[in-house]
């Protein structure tokens, strides 16, 4: 397995503090299966201004450290992006990373709302030949009133990734609830770990999987968590998955939506 979003570059970010913590966070991933992840620390404009050449020069510094205490890792570049309007210049020119120099890049949305005519933000990402992958869409109060909304941006190539521990009930009923409808419907590309650390948030894949491969089978499953990433990595194509009709109008808890708040990163 591969995991396409990791908060494992310690010091970037609100993720793993320093070098013995993510030593840790990558024995953990590697005794869970994984066998390769894509650093992805936040990129926030005037929060977290992780650009290309300090990711690039993190990975190539924790590589070596793996490498010494023969921790068998694969490590790629790449950021988690929160919505910004400069970000598709600011890609074009270099100076922030997609997956991997793919052609996906990760992009986070605010947490309590969607940003105003984000349809075109999206598009100014495709006609730069970027592919918006949209990071835990589960996890968004306003898509969770108005799943037609996450649809029509698939349709519109845009790919979406849940967090494994989503799907696995961490973060409440109601949120497993629509990724288990989104996976229903073939609304999900990938499934990625979002670790933080060895304890917040592990680095953990093989369960979600297995919970995947029970609601969607084995193959689906499979292009999700394994064949989708090498894609990413190996600067290839994923195929979108045939998308089912919406057949019904989905009520969620909103009042759950609103109390995880504030637990985004
Ligand atoms: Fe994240």
């Amino acid at each position: 397995m591969i995991d396409t979003h990791s908060h494992i570059l310690p010091g970037l970010d609100d993720g793993v503090e320093d070098l013995e913590q993510a030593l840790s966070t990558a024995r953990g991933a590697v005794q869970d299966g994984i066998e390769g992840m894509i650093c992805t620390p936040h990129w926030i404009s005037g929060i977290f201004e992780n650009t290309k050449s300090i990711v690039t020069a993190a990975v190539e510094s924790f590589k070596q450290h793996l490498q010494e205490h023969n921790i068998p890792l694969a490590l790629y570049p790449g950021a988690e992006l929160r919505v910004h309007l400069e970000m598709p210049a600011k890609i074009a020119q270099g100076a922030l990373l997609t997956l991997n120099e793919s052609a996906y890049a990760l992009v986070e949305l605010p947490a309590e709302i969607i940003p105003p005519r984000i349809e075109d933000f999206f598009y100014s990402l495709q006609v730069e030949g970027v592919t918006p992958v949209i990071a835990h869409p589960e996890r968004n109060p306003g898509l969770a009133r108005d799943p037609a909304r996450l649809y029509g941006w698939i349709e519109s190539g845009v790919l979406t990734q849940l967090t494994a521990g989503s799907l696995l009930g961490t973060f409440g009923g109601t949120i497993r609830k629509f990724c288990l409808l989104l996976l229903e419907h073939g609304m999900v590309h990938l499934i990625a770990t979002d670790c933080h650390g060895h304890r917040n948030r592990a680095p953990r894949l093989s369960k979600a999987m297995r919970e995947a491969e029970a609601t969607v089978g084995k193959t689906v499953a499979a292009r999700i968590f394994c064949e989708n990433p090498l894609e990413i990595i190996n600067r290839g194509t994923v195929t979108p998955f045939e998308l089912l009709p919406l057949g019904r109008r989905f009520s969620f808890s909103l009042k759950k939506y609103f109390s995880f708040f504030g637990r985004d990163r």
